[in-house]
This record gives structure tokens, sequence and C-alpha cells, in this order.
């Protein structure tokens, strides 16, 4: 069995203090200031953590963000130090043993004291953004043009924040709250950045055939001072990505990832959306994994089982 083969994994499990489960990763101390974040197979849906692992998804997610990390090495500093198993085993000898249920989805990173601020960027009205300008005419509490329809495009990309909640939704707020809460030079700095790694997104994705059309980054602080762009990026769970062929503004895009999730979900009127979730049919986890692995192909023209991961030496 290859590395790429190992099972779908609802709970990974290392030999290392557990810090955090979040809903996709599992995150692990490392020692010396360092992280083992270990994408699982878990998908979620309406913030529910589904029964079913989507196979293959953790994988997708982990090599996706080092390819674009990658890519950003002259934008901005990030947290990735590496996500080769062989260099990782190097530098932490006690994971050797435990290698297959890690490896292709794990990534040694910086530690850092994440900014509780979510900073999404925007370059089309879409998800809670659409309902926002619907109820108010604004996003991110700022006043938009009239007469915009659902997936419209916007003039420019808007930086439209939000809490980093612990439990629970996320809460749109508006620039000026990030302010407070991160002081304004760093809130300028987060708005900038953020705007920056859109643009190389959007504007690669776009040379293949997708539009960005709105992601979520995070950030954080290094101990020695320095911010970082931290967790995933630019994947299909940060991001919504539509195929450019199929967009049509006035209405809901297909999005290039869990819609198959989605669609079965939404069909089952009985379900109230908390949990225990329903079951997803076989046919459906597998499509989604096919979902996963297309998105990973299309953006860096590579299949998965191919791609190497870049050194960040
Ligand atoms: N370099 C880092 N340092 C500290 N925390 C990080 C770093 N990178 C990511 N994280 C945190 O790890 C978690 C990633 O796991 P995830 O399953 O995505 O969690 P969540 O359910 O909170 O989204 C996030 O809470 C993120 O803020
Ligand atoms: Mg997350």
């Amino acid at each position: 069995m290859s590395e790429s083969d190992a099972m779908a994994l609802l709970e990974t499990q290392v030999p290392l203090l557990l810090l955090y489960r979040g809903k996709v990763r599992d995150i692990y101390d490392v020692g010396d200031n360092r992280l083992l974040m270990v994408a699982s197979d878990r998908v979620s849906a309406f913030d529910v953590i589904l029964t079913q692992p989507i196979p293959r998804k953790g994988e997708v997610l982990t090599q996706l963000t080092a390819w674009w990390l990658d890519s950003l090495r002259d934008v901005l500093d990030h947290h990735l130090l590496s996500c080769d198993p062989d260099e990782i085993v190097e530098q932490v000898p006690s994971l050797r043993e435990s290698r297959d249920a890690w490896a292709r989805r794990s990534m040694l990173v910086h530690r850092t004291e994440p900014v509780m601020v979510e900073c999404v960027i925007r370059g089309y009205v879409s998800g809670s953004a659409w309902k926002e300008y619907r109820t108010s005419g604004t996003l991110a509490g700022e006043r938009l043009p009239e007469g915009l329809v659902e997936s419209d495009k916007l003039s420019a990309p808007i930086f439209s924040p939000a809490t980093k909640a612990q439990t629970g939704h996320d809460e749109n707020i508006p620039f000026s709250r990030v302010v407070e809460l991160q002081g304004e030079e760093e809130a300028n700095r987060l708005r900038e950045l953020s705007l920056a790694v859109y643009e190389h997104g959007a504007t690669i994705a776009k040379e293949h055939g997708i539009i960005l059309a709105d992601t979520k980054f995070e950030f954080g602080h290094h101990s020695d001072g320095r911010l970082l762009l931290i967790d995933e990026v630019l994947t299909p769970d940060s991001s919504r990505f539509w195929p450019a062929d199929l967009y049509e503004p006035g209405r809901g895009q297909t999005s290039l990832d869990k819609q198959p999730v989605r669609d079965l979900l939404d069909g089952m009127t009985e379900w109230d959306k908390s949990a225990p979730p329903p079951d997803l049919p076989e046919q459906v986890v597998r499509e989604t994994t096919e979902r996963y692995m297309e998105i990973f192909r299309r953006l860096t023209g590579t299949e998965l089982d191919d791609f190497r991961p870049p050194n960040f030496g």
C-alpha cells in the first residue's frame, strides 16, 4: 500500500501531545515552537461533522496548501516548515514509526498565537455576503452599489472580516471592529496581506478556468515577532471555487467541492441541521472525493498521486 492509499481517517492518531481537534485538523505539539497539523478526512456541513470521512480529502487540503504557499514565497511570510514526510521524520524522529498515520496529510508548521479574526476576501457577492446585501445593501457594514444580483462580481475585492468563533457560526464584523481588536496598524496589514494573497490566488485560478469567488485567511504571531499566514490556504474548504465556464450571475453557483454533500443534505427536509447528521450514501462520498481531486488537478495541473511536496528549506 502506498502512502496515498492509506485509509480514510475520521480521527488521527499520532504519538504526540494533542493540543486541539478542530473541525478538520488535529493539532499536535512537536516542541520547539512547532506544531504538526494533521488534516483528517472529516467533512462538515452546516457546521456539523458528518459520520463518513471523505477519502483523500485531508491529503488534498494539505498538498494544495503547500502548493499555494510555495507559489506565495515572494508575497508574504507563512507558517509552513515542511510537508515532506522524509523531512518531517528527520526533524521529529519520534514520528518515524507512525508514518502511515500522518504522511501526506500533515504539515510541520511554526507555532503561532492566532489572530482572532478570520480574514475573508470576497470578489463576488455570495453566501453570507449576499444575505447581508439583500437585507441591508451593505457588505461588512459598507454600502455597496444598488442593483447587484446574487453571485455578481464586485468592482474590486472587499475585505470582509469575521470573528473567529470558538463554537458555532462566525459572525461578520465591520473593519472598524478589527481596528478595535487588533489596532489600526495591524488591521491595515491584515487587510493588505489578505487582498494580496486573494489577487495572487484569483489570477492563477483564472488561468485554470476557475473563479475564486471568496476565501478566508488566518494569521498568527510568531514568538520572533513576525506576522505569519497560517492554517490552510486557498483550499476548497476555505474558498468558493466556481467553474468559470458555468458562471452566470443572478443565481447560486455550482461550487467545485462539497456540492454533492450539500445537494444531498439540502434535499433532506426532515434533517434539522443539528447533530446527529444523516449518513452519506457511498456514491455521494465517492463523488465528493472526485471533486476534491479534480480541483487539485485543475489548479495545480498535476495529479494528486504525482505531486511531490515542495521544499521550504
Ligand atoms: N501555525 C499555527 N499556529 C497556531 N494555530 C494554528 C496554526 N495554523 C492553524 N492554526 C489553528 O489550527 C486550527 C486548524 O484546524 P481546523 O480543523 O481547521 O480548526 P477549526 O475547526 O477551528 O477551523 C485552527 O483553529 C487554526 O486557527
Ligand atoms: Mg479551519
